[in-house]
């Protein structure tokens, strides 16, 4: 279940070019089950009319401070109540300056001044105009008072100019809307994570890989440090951002991943394997680059199998609790509950690879939860999401393991 499930969320809306994306955050807000109603500024009509945020809301839209109309349905006081979260996206320079100064003079600003729920601002502007001074003071103070600044991103703007200044996007304002209402399932906990393929090296310039993303282990990741969990990745190479507030040792081969893991195995609570390991790797790995052999059209390269991470670090002296990753392609819980007997772990997340558009490389995934007393099947999520609930699955069964 998303965390925004049955949550109400007040979108406020004001003077700007990414107030079009506003829309496709009420939509995405409500794809996620939260209940949304909008309230726009005089500037914000100039740029997207409040007919199309009703029609996509399915409420009202909230335009005016003094209509009495309005006031008869729900009042300004019982809409600042209403939300469990204030988001105001776009923010503009001239609505972050009026909330710094503490302003009540339209709707959205009285509202921000009577919720009592967490506001939370996406600015948007000229690259110049975030950079000013005055706008920098004004978000410090905000900042100071509690208000999440989510943003802005860097790139380049309505106006021609590149810079700071341009609104999320909405995937990430529903993320950050999403982590709001996280638990703290796994507050102060440690836990460490495998991620990404290991490199096996055969030469100092050619390697054996797979096509591991990363995606599944640094998704689960943010979504521990979003449970109030002390996280560190331990990766392989991956194109991924690092999740903030996590940190981040970089290994490449299997033997080095292995010896990173093993020196965290006793300093953990909770241990995740979702690294694609290599099970083998070149006995040995030429000094130099290995030359064409005229006289041979085949090469040999005799491989040894690594180490198995997972298994070592569960067999390890106070070994943490450990949950791993079976990707299989048949009779998937039957492999999965052997491996997770095998290697002595507290939990398999299992999938079926074999299946199109889940798993490996993409960015959706459908798995089944193994543990020891029975299984239970996750429907297909996106990587995000999924991790949620999986931080769910593996901290009610971390607590029950726990002494
Ligand atoms: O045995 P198999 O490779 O299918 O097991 C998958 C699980 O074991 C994953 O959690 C993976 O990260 C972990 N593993 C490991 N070290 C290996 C092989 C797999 O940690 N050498």
């Amino acid at each position: 279940m998303s965390s925004l499930q049955n949550k109400q969320i007040l979108v406020g809306i004001t003077g700007g070019i990414a107030a079009y994306k506003s829309a496709e955050l009420v939509r995405r807000l409500q794809d996620q089950g939260a209940e949304v109603r909008v309230v726009m500024t005089k500037a914000a009509m100039e740029f997207i009319t409040p007919l199309t945020l009703q029609a996509l809301s399915g409420n009202p839209v909230h335009t005016e401070l003094l209509d009495p109309e309005a006031e008869a349905g729900m009042g300004h006081i019982e809409l600042a109540r209403w939300g469990d979260l204030l988001i105001v996206a776009p923010a503009s320079a001239d609505f972050i300056a009026r909330l710094a100064q503490g302003q009540g003079n339209d709707l959205l600003s009285t509202l921000c001044l009577a919720r009592r729920s967490k506001l939370a601002i996406a600015p948007a502007m000229n690259q110049a105009m975030y950079a000013n001074s005055s706008t920098q003071d004004n978000l410090s103070l905000l900042e100071q008072r509690d208000i999440a600044i989510w943003g802005p991103a860097v790139g380049s703007q309505a106006c021609g100019d590149v810079g700071p200044g341009r609104m999320l996007e909405v995937d990430e304002l529903v993320d950050k809307a999403a982590a709001q209402f996280q638990s703290g399932l796994l507050a102060g906990k440690r836990v460490v994570i495998t991620a990404g393929p290991t490199r096996e090296a055969i030469d100092p310039v050619r390697y054996i890989s797979n096509h591991s993303s990363g995606k599944m282990g640094y998704a689960l990741a943010q979504a521990c440090v979003e449970a109030g969990a002390i996280c560190e990745l331990i990766s392989g190479p991956t194109q991924l951002a690092t999740p903030p507030h996590c940190q981040r040792q970089d290994v490449e081969s299997a033997l080095e991943m292995h010896a990173a893991a093993m020196s965290r195995s006793n300093d953990c609570d909770i241990f995740i394997a979702t690294a694609a390991v290599a099970d083998f790797r070149p006995v040995h790995s030429a000094d130099q680059k290995i030359k064409k052999q005229a006289d041979s059209d085949t090469m040999i390269i005799e491989m040894v199998k690594n180490p198995d991470i997972l298994a070592d670090v569960a067999s390890s002296e106070h070994a943490p609790f450990c949950v791993g990753f079976a990707a299989e392609t048949q009779d998937v819980e039957h492999y999965a509950r052997s491996k997770l007997e095998k290697k002595n772990l507290a939990m398999v997340i299992a999938n079926d690879v074999s299946q199109q558009g889940i798993g490996f490389n993409s960015d959706d995934n459908q798995v089944l939860v193994v543990d020891h007393e029975s299984s239970s099947a996750i429907e297909k999520l996106s990587k995000t999401a999924l991790a949620r609930r999986l931080v769910e699955e593996i901290s009610k069964r971390y607590n029950k393991s726990a002494p």
